[in-house]
């Protein structure tokens, strides 16, 4: 039996933008925050090398602004990135105030330890040792817990977004979103005056990942088949060190490592990066990410090696115990043996088109965090600079929304979702297989390296993915799975025609066929009123 529930606010996502957004509203309005997971299974809580932000007396703002130009490749809005470095001491600031516990030093006149990431020309990563992301996650959640008029609802699925123009009702409005709830079965409709998606990337369209598995990119799907614009989803970031192991499924070593002074070395321990950029391990990500690409693939080798083993064990525990305790589980001491090391997609830099306020192209839906485009990143994003978008665009959109509040109510009939012409599924194993072919031909033909005839190859290989998963949708009933793989095809589609649009290299798009970079730097915006797939 579908339920419908009433909302001021309806938040689809629990993760640092979902949060943040979340709790500056939960004084005045009646707020839902979905999960389809458990409330931290989304990358935020995953972070590890913390926060960027100006706090240091030494450094300047026109330094974060300009390392974060640079870092995107000259494609980021000045403007964007302004407002994100200006708003970035008062999101630390908020953070401190709700608690989070950064890693303090007595020594440092801020009272804080400041890391150094790649890209960085100044020390500036406010962090909690190697696990900032659970630190922030579970304070923010502690305190949405403690608040009167805010629900978390976990394990509830978004499906698609209702909109005026879905119903056929006049003006392009976003009313709601039917939701799967997977302790029931049911798909409910939930309404608000304003709808927010803070779903996260899409890095699970790729074979190797950092990311959870939630990383499907739903949001950015869910507001394409709405009617939203979508830009640069082309520039899928790399991380260049995750852990190589067999039993290590995507976990990250932070580039704080290398910002501690960790060398990347080969298997013989010669270091590489000297012939790849002279800021060496601390050069952008997207360069060191194709250096150690390269490397593997002229050797013929599985991975590359970071090495922290010479700052001893002290040091090590102490900065990063998380990984430190990881690698020792494996049988790997870094404090005397180097990490073995491969890249992995992290960061979806593209995603829904959102103003400074975090408004998409429909009246009342809100994206925030890593499913939206703010033009901060531009061809690639600083490291660090993520979380901080986060805060800076959840608590924007936060006073937007308040300060344009209505007193009305919702007059309008929400259908029932309609499963009358679905039976049960007799074939999952369709769902499985197309979600491996679609990950390994996305690694294989739209990765690192991308030349117009892998991208050729790609794009007919996900139009058959698409309409087979499209037929699937259509006859059988919804499972969270299913919702998944419809969206990261759709999302793999958008990311495959962004690439083909941009003849040239520029930050993370890497072309063999256009490898100069353009004297103009333009956005790649495709609009889905000019495409025939959904
Ligand atoms: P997420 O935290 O991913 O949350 C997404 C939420 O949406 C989840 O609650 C999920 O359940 C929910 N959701 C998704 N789809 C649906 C749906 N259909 N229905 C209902 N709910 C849905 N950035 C930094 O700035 N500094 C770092 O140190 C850093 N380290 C990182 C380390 C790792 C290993 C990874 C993976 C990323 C790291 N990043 C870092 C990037 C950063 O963590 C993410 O970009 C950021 O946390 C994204 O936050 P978010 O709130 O947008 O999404
Ligand atoms: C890391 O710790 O290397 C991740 C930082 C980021 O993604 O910004």
């Amino acid at each position: 039996m579908q339920q419908d529930f009433q909302y001021d606010v309806l938040i689809i996502g629990s993760g640092a933008a979902g949060l943040s957004l979340g709790l500056q509203l939960a004084a005045t309005r009646k707020v839902a925050i979905l999960s389809k997971e458990e409330l931290n299974a989304g990358a935020s809580a995953k972070a590890q090398g913390g926060i960027a932000a100006v706090l240091d007396q030494q450094d300047r703002l026109d330094n974060h602004i300009k390392d974060t130009l640079i870092a995107g490749a000259n494609l980021g809005n000045p403007e964007a990135i302004q407002f994100t470095v200006e708003q970035a001491k008062a999101s630390v600031d908020w953070l401190i105030e709700q608690q989070v516990p950064f890693t303090q030093d007595e020594h440092d006149a801020t009272g804080y330890h400041l890391t150094q990431e790649g890209g960085h020309s100044h020390r500036r990563i406010i962090h909690a040792a190697d696990r900032t992301g659970l630190a922030v996650s579970n304070t923010l959640l502690e305190r949405a817990q403690e608040a009167k008029n805010l629900d978390l609802l976990c394990h509830q699925v978004a499906i698609d977004l209702i909109t005026t123009t879905k119903l056929g009702l006049e003006g392009d409005r976003c009313l709601g979103a039917y939701v799967l709830d997977q302790n029931t079965g049911h798909v409910n409709a939930y309404t608000a005056q304003a709808v927010i998606l803070a779903t996260g990337g899409a890095s699970k369209v790729y074979l190797y990942t950092s990311n959870p598995d939630g990383s499907s990119g739903d949001g950015i799907a869910m507001a394409w088949r709405a009617g939203c614009r979508v830009a640069n989803m082309e520039f899928n970031q790399f991380h260049p060190t995750c852990l190589y192991h067999p039993q290590a499924k995507s976990f990250l070593i932070s580039e704080a490592i290398r910002g501690e002074g960790g060398k990347l070395v080969l298997a013989n321990g010669e270091p590489f990066m000297q012939r790849f950029d002279e800021r060496l391990e601390l050069a952008p990500r997207d360069i060191v990410a194709r250096a150690i690409d390269h490397e593997m693939k002229r050797l013929g080798d599985d991975c590359v090696y970071l090495d922290i083993s010479h700052r001893g064990r002290t040091f090590v525990q102490s900065h990063f115990p998380t990984i430190y305790q990881r690698c020792m589980d494996l049988g790997i001491d870094i404090s005397k043996d180097p990490i073995p090391v491969v890249p992995a997609a992290h960061y979806t830099c593209g995603g829904i088109m959102t103003n400074q306020n975090g408004m998409t192209d429909i009246e009342g839906l809100y994206a925030v965090g890593e499913t939206a485009f703010t033009g901060l990143h531009g061809a690639n994003r600083l490291a660090s600079n993520s979380l901080l978008e986060c805060f800076v665009y959840g608590h924007a959109a936060a006073r937007h929304i308040e300060s344009h509040w209505q007193d009305t109510q919702l007059t309008v009939v929400i259908p029932p979702w309609d499963d009358s012409q679905v039976k049960d599924s007799d074939e999952d194993v369709i769902i499985s297989h197309n979600w491996d072919e679609l990950r390994r031909f996305m690694w294989d033909y739209v990765g690192i390296v991308r030349t117009d005839k892998r991208l050729t190859r790609a794009l007919h290989r996900v139009e058959m993915l698409l309409s087979e998963i499209n037929e699937f949708y259509s006859n059988y009933r919804i499972s969270g799975d299913l919702i998944e793989l419809r969206n990261l095809a759709l999302v793999a589609s958008i990311i495959i025609h962004s690439a083909q649009q941009r003849k040239e290299s520029r930050g993370l798009h890497y072309t063999l066929d256009y490898p100069n970079t353009l004297p103009v730097a333009r956005n790649t915006i495709l609009t889905p009123s000019n495409f025939d797939w959904q």
